[in-house]
Formats: structure tokens, C-alpha cells, sequence
């Protein structure tokens, strides 16, 4: 086999290979500031006013990147997040200095509701038998509405993350009837109620007040019940399947090639967290780290990687080539 790996026939066999377009950059908007702030548990990474938005995005063009994701943080929170639907809300109005700053960088938006409610959750709550939790049809209405509104501020494709049932049919009628046929729906589709979303709550002020996400997200413990997920979603017209996290998951995102879709994988902040933790004690090579958690990702079958890497694996892949 080592005939193989001789340092001039290697290249000549390489299975897997990272592109810039493969990488989408995540974009923490807030609407309360002027200047960026940085991130202290995604070291890095910054939220963004909306006016530093043409900046940024020709900034993130220029390196090669393709598309991004958005994320918004608002004023004003409330019980049913009617900030998140907003026509001047803060997801809207960065979709369209984007648009028109860098009309070829595509734009996603993340469609949930735990940044916009008091409570954090994901859509409307209210009592069940079990307390109080996440409602599953009235949230639909509510995503609904921001994905519609997000298409009508012009984003390329939205991205529900609530794990609904039925979220992708909904949106999908939604967006059809309003007009909005040429929208994409990437679905978070087996989405994990994991640990490493740590810092993203910090990052997008969504920490929730009451309960966890176990009654919507999936166990890490369930591989069959993610690939039901997907398949649903892919079912209701989803053109995009998402798993998330990416590095603990990838048995999940490799299974899921079987249902003929492009897949997304979502390196999430505690992912990104360790490797930058590890690396500034001097314990990993952060470039190596990086560009090798990556590659695994495409290997396992990520069309998509979404990583607060973005933009910095695509410096280290021009200079690679
Ligand atoms: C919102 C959402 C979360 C992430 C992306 N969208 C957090 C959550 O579900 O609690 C996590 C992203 C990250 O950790 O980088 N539904
Ligand atoms: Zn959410």
C-alpha cells in the first residue's frame, strides 16, 4: 500500500478534497450596536451592526466564500417573537444590505424563534400534560411567517432549525403561495439536542429560561429516529438536508446519502470552541486541526459545511494550492 503514499503519486489519489465553496460562514447580526463586539466564547467571531454588512460580505466574497448563514439578535424579545417577522427586522434588513452589497453571495437565514422569545425556546409555548413546553402546530404559523418574510426581504434559501414536525411542509406551502417558488429550504433535519451549542447561546443571546430542547431535538443516542427525520423532511420537499452537529454525527450525515439529497453539516461552536481552546494552549496545530475536521466532514458526505472556519480555511486552501 505505502507505494501509494509516496510524495509524488499521493495527490494523484486524493479521495476527498475541501473547497472554498463548500463552506458557509455563520453571521451573528445585533441590532443594538454600532460597532462589532467580539464573541468571548466563540474567540474569533464577532456580532455585526447592520451597517458593517457590505463591508462584511464583500470582505467574506473576497476570501472565496459563497454563501453565509444569518442569525439575528433583536431589541426587543417577547412571548410569541414577533421581532423575528418584522418587515425592518434585523435578519430582514441585513438580508437586503447583503443582497445589495454582494448580490452573488448567497444568503441563508436561520428560521427559529429562540433569539427573538423571552422564554428562548424555538416557537410559541405553553401547558402540556408534561408542564410547559414547545407547542408544535402553533409554532408552524410562526415560522411560517419568518421564513415568508425573510424570502420577501430576499433570501436565497431559509433554514428551519425548530425541529418541528411538519416544519418543511408548512414553510414550503408558505413560500409557494406567497410568491416565493424559487426559494430554497435547507432543513436542519436530524438536529442533536447537544451540548456543544454552548457558546452559539452565548453568541445569539438564546439560552432558554425554563426545560431544555429534549422534547424537539433529537438524542445523541438515536441513529434510526434521525435518519426518520430526515427522510420525513425530505418527504415534505426539503431541498436540503442538515445534519447537526457535524464531528460526533458523521455516521448519521453518511447514512443519510442514501435519500438523494445534498447534504449540510454543521460544525457547531463547542466544536469550534475546542479546537481553538486546544490550539491557543499550543496542544494542536489549529490549521491542521481545522482543515482536517473539515475534510472529514466532506468525507462523510457534506455537500455544505457550515463553520465559523469559513473564512479562515479559505485562506489555508489558497495557500495549499
Ligand atoms: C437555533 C440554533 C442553535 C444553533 C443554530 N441554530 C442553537 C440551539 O438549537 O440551541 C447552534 C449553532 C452552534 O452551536 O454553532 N435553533
Ligand atoms: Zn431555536
Amino acid at each position: 500500500m505505502r507505494r501509494m503514499r509516496r510524495e509524488v503519486i499521493r495527490p494523484l489519489f486524493e479521495e476527498t478534497r475541501l473547497r472554498k465553496s463548500d463552506l458557509v460562514a455563520p453571521v451573528f447580526i445585533d441590532e443594538t450596536i454600532t460597532a462589532r463586539a467580539p464573541i468571548s466564547a466563540i474567540p474569533g467571531q464577532f456580532r455585526y451592526p447592520v451597517e458593517s454588512l457590505p463591508a462584511l460580505s464583500g470582505r467574506l466574497r473576497d476570501a472565496g466564500i459563497r454563501a453565509v448563514m444569518l442569525f439575528g439578535i433583536p431589541a426587543e424579545k417577547d412571548e410569541s417573537a414577533t421581532a423575528a417577522y418584522a418587515d425592518d427586522g434585523v435578519v430582514q434588513r441585513s438580508v437586503r444590505e447583503i443582497k445589495s452589497a454582494a448580490p452573488a453571495l448567497v444568503v441563508c437565514t436561520d428560521v427559529c424563534a429562540c433569539g427573538y422569545t423571552d422564554h428562548g425556546h424555538c416557537g410559541i409555548t405553553g401547558m402540556t400534560r408534561d408542564g410547559p413546553d414547545l407547542l408544535n402546530d402553533p409554532s408552524l404559523d410562526l415560522m411560517c411567517r419568518i421564513a415568508v418574510s425573510h424570502a420577501e426581504s430576499g433570501a436565497d434559501i431559509v433554514a428551519p432549525s425548530c425541529m418541528l414536525d411538519g416544519m418543511v411542509a408548512a414553510i414550503r406551502e408558505a413560500l409557494d403561495s406567497a410568491g416565493h417558488q424559487h426559494v430554497l429550504i435547507m432543513s436542519y433535519s436530524s438536529k442533536f439536542a447537544s451540548a456543544y451549542y454552548g457558546p452559539f447561546r452565548e453568541a445569539a443571546d438564546s439560552a432558554y429560561t425554563f426545560g431544555d430542547r429534549r422534547t424537539y431535538q433529537l438524542s445523541p443516542a438515536n441513529a434510526r429516529e434521525a435518519f426518520a427525520e430526515s427522510e420525513l423532511d425530505a418527504g415534505e420537499g426539503a431541498d436540503i438536508l442538515m445534519v447537526k452537529p457535524a464531528g460526533h454525527y458523521l455516521d448519521i450525515l453518511s447514512h443519510l446519502k442514501v435519500l438523494g439529497l445534498p447534504l449540510a453539516a454543521y460544525q457547531v461552536s463547542g466544536e469550534y470552541a475546542q479546537i481553538k481552546a486546544a490550539a491557543e494552549r499550543g496542544w494542536i496545530n489549529e490549521r491542521e486541526a481545522v482543515l482536517e475536521s473539515l475534510t472529514c466532514i466532506r468525507r462523510a458526505g457534506a455537500d455544505l459545511i457550515i463553520t465559523y472556519f469559513a473564512e479562515d480555511a479559505a485562506g489555508w486552501l489558497d495557500e495549499e494550492q
